[in-house]
C-alpha cells in the first residue's frame, strides 16, 4: 500500500470532463429523439417524409448517436473522470484531451449529416465513409494517449479496476474500427470494403459483436465498478471476482460474433463456435453483475431513498436479463425463432436502455453536481421522477417487443395440414400494429425522462460554479479517489 503524502499544486481537468458531461444528455436526446421518430414511421408510414428523412435513412442515424455520441459521450466523461481520481493525478497531455473532444462532435456532426444524405459504407454501426473513419481514427490514438498516459503518470501503484476496462475498451475498439474499416476508396464520399462475401459478414459482425462487447458492455462495466462502490458507500464486493471477470470477459467476448451469422451460408463449426463461446459468456457476465450487485450488502435501505442508487442497480439487474436472454438467443433453435424478428430488437434495447443508458444516467447525476461544486443536484425530485419514467418506458418498450418478436416469428413458421404457410408476410405485419404503439409510447416516456434530466441538469449548472479541484494526496492504493 502507497501512502507518500505527495503535496501538489495541481488541480484536476475537470473542464472536459464537463464539457462531455453536457454533451451525453444533448446527443440522448437527438438521437433517441430521432428513435421516437422512426418508431412512429413504423406505426404511421406517412412519416417518411423526403428521401433524407425515410426509415432507411434515419435508422442509423438513431444508432449511430445513441451509440457513439450518447454513449460514447458517457465514456469519456467517465473515464477522463474516473482515471483522474484513481490515479491520483491530472489527465496526461495537456491540450490533448480537449482535441478529444472538439474532434468527437465534429466526427458526430459529420455523421449526423451524412447519413441522411444517403453517403454510408454500408456496414451497421460503421457506416460512416473513409474519410470520417480516418478522422475517427485519429481522435481515438490520441484519447488512447491521454488515457494511457494518465495511467503511466500515476502517483499511485495500483492500477484500479475501472481503467483496466476502459483500457480494455480503448484498444479493441482501436483494432476493431481498423480491421472492419479496411476498404477502397473510390471517390470522396464512396468507398468499397476490402472483403467480400461472406468474409464480408465474418468481419462485419466480429466488428458488429464486439462493438457490443466493448463498447456497450465492458467500458460500462468500467462505470459500474467505480461509480456502484461510490453512491452506495461500499467497497466492491470482491476485488478478486472483478479481475477474474475482467480477464475472462475480455477473453470470451471476441470469440462470439458468429452467433450474428447463425443459418447462413457462414462455415457451420464457425456458427457451432460462436454458439458455444456465446453460452460460455454467460458466465463471467453474471459474475461482474453478482459482484455490481453484492456491493450494495449492508447498504441495501438507501435504494428507499437515493434515485441515483436506483439508476445503478436496475442498470445491473437489466445487464442481467440482456445477457442471459443473449446466451439464450445464440443457441440455434432459438435463434430460428428469434432471427429478423422484434425479439432481437427486445433484446437490443433491454441492453442498451435498460443497462447502458440507466448506468450512464446514475453515473452522470453522481458526478455533475461535483464537476460543478455543488452537494447535489438541483432537484433530487426530478432525478426520481426520471427514474420511473425512465423504468415504465423500458419495461413498455422491450415487453411489447418481445411479445411482437414472438408472436411474428411463430406466426412466419406456421404451417397448415397441407404443409402450406398459415399466414401471409402482411398478417404479421399488421398484427404487431398495435405494439408497435407500445413501443412508441414507452420510447417516447423514456425520452421524455432524459428531458427532464436537461432541465435538472441545467439548472444544476446554472445555481452551481466550475470547479477544478486539487488533486489528492495519495491515502491507500486501492481505495477509489
Ligand atoms: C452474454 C452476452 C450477450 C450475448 C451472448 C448476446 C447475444 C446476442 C444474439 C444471439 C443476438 C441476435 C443475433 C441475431 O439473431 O441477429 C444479439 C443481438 C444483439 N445484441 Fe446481444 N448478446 C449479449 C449481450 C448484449 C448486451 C449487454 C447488449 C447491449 C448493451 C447487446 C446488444 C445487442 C445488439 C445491438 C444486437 C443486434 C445486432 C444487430 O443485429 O444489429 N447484447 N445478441
Ligand atoms: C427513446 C429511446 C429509443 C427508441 C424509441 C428507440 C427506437 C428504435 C427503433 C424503432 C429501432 C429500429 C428497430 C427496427 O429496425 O425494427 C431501433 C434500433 C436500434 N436501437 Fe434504439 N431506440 C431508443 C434508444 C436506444 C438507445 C439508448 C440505444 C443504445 C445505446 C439504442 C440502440 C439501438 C440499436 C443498436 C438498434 C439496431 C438494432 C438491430 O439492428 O438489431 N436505441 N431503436
Amino acid at each position: 500500500m502507497s501512502t507518500q503524502n505527495v503535496a501538489t499544486a495541481e488541480t484536476f481537468n475537470y473542464r472536459v470532463v464537463r464539457q462531455f458531461a453536457f454533451m451525453t444528455v444533448i446527443w440522448g436526446i437527438i438521437g433517441m429523439g430521432v428513435g421516437v421518430l422512426i418508431a412512429a414511421q413504423l406505426i404511421w408510414p406517412d412519416l417518411n417524409l423526403p428521401e433524407y428523412f425515410t426509415f432507411g435513412r434515419l435508422r442509423p442515424v438513431h444508432t449511430n448517436m445513441v451509440i457513439f455520441g450518447f454513449g460514447g459521450c458517457a465514456l469519456f466523461a467517465t473515464s477522463y473522470y474516473v482515471v483522474q481520481r484513481t490515479c491520483h493525478t491530472r489527465l496526461f497531455g495537456g491540450i490533448l484531451a480537449e482535441i478529444t473532444f472538439w474532434g468527437w462532435q465534429i466526427g458526430l456532426t459529420g455523421i449526423l449529416v451524412t447519413l441522411p444524405l444517403g453517403i454510408t459504407s454500408g456496414k451497421e454501426y460503421a457506416e460512416s465513409e473513409w474519410l470520417l473513419d480516418i478522422a475517427i481514427t485519429v481522435v481515438w490514438v490520441i484519447y488512447a494517449i491521454v488515457f494511457f498516459g494518465t495511467l503511466a503518470i500515476r502517483k499511485v501503484k495500483h492500477i484500479y479496476v475501472s481503467n483496466w476496462f476502459y483500457g480494455a475498451f480503448i484498444l479493441t475498439i482501436a483494432i476493431l474500427h481498423l480491421g472492419n474499416n479496411a476498404e477502397l476508396p473510390w471517390s470522396l464520399l464512396k468507398s468499397y470494403s476490402a472483403y467480400a462475401g461472406v468474409q464480408d459478414a465474418m468481419v462485419q459482425w466480429w466488428y458488429g459483436h464486439n462493438a457490443v462487447g466493448f463498447f456497450l458492455t465492458t467500458s460500462f462495466l468500467g462505470m459500474m465498478y467505480y461509480f456502484v462502490p461510490k453512491q452506495s458507500g461500499r467497497p466492491i464486493f470482491s476485488y478478486r471476482l472483478s479481475i477474474v471477470h475482467f480477464w475472462a470477459l475480455a477473453f470470451t467476448y471476441m470469440w462470439a460474433g458468429p452467433h450474428h451469422l447463425l443459418h447462413t451460408s457462414l462455415p457451420d463449426w464457425t456458427q457451432s463456435l460462436g454458439m458455444t463461446f456465446s453460452l460460455i459468456l454467460l458466465a463471467p457476465s453474471w459474475g461482474g453483475m453478482v459482484n455490481g450487485i453484492l456491493t450494495l450488502s449492508g447498504a441495501w435501505y438507501k435504494l428507499r431513498t437515493d434515485p441515483i442508487l436506483k439508476f445503478l442497480v436496475v442498470a445491473l439487474s437489466f445487464y442481467g436479463m440482456a445477457t442471459f436472454e443473449g446466451s439464450m438467443m445464440s443457441i440455434r433453435t432459438v435463434n430460428a425463432l428469434s432471427h429478423y424478428t422484434e425479439w432481437t430488437i427486445a433484446h437490443v434495447h433491454s441492453g442498451s436502455l435498460g443497462w447502458v443508458a440507466m448506468i450512464s444516467f446514475g453515473s452522470l447525476y453522481y458526478m455533475i453536481p461535483r464537476l460543478w461544486g455543488r452537494d447535489s443536484m438541483f432537484s433530487k425530485r426530478l432525478v426520481e421522477i426520471h427514474f420511473w419514467v425512465a423504468t415504465i418506458g423500458v419495461v413498455l418498450y422491450i415487453a411489447s417487443m418481445w411479445v411482437a418478436g414472438v408472436m411474428e416469428g411463430l406466426m412466419w413458421r406456421a404451417i397448415d395440414n397441407d404443409g402450406n404457410l398459415t399466414y401471409q408476410f402482411i398478417q404479421a405485419v399488421t398484427a404487431k400494429h398495435v405494439l408497435y404503439i407500445i413501443r412508441f409510447l414507452g420510447g417516447a416516456c423514456f425520452l421524455g425522462g432524459v428531458i427532464i434530466m436537461l432541465v435538472n441538469v441545467i439548472a444544476t449548472i446554472r445555481s452551481g460554479k466550475a470547479v477544478n479541484p486539487d488533486v489528492p494526496a495519495p491515502v491507500a492504493d486501492k481505495v477509489a479517489a
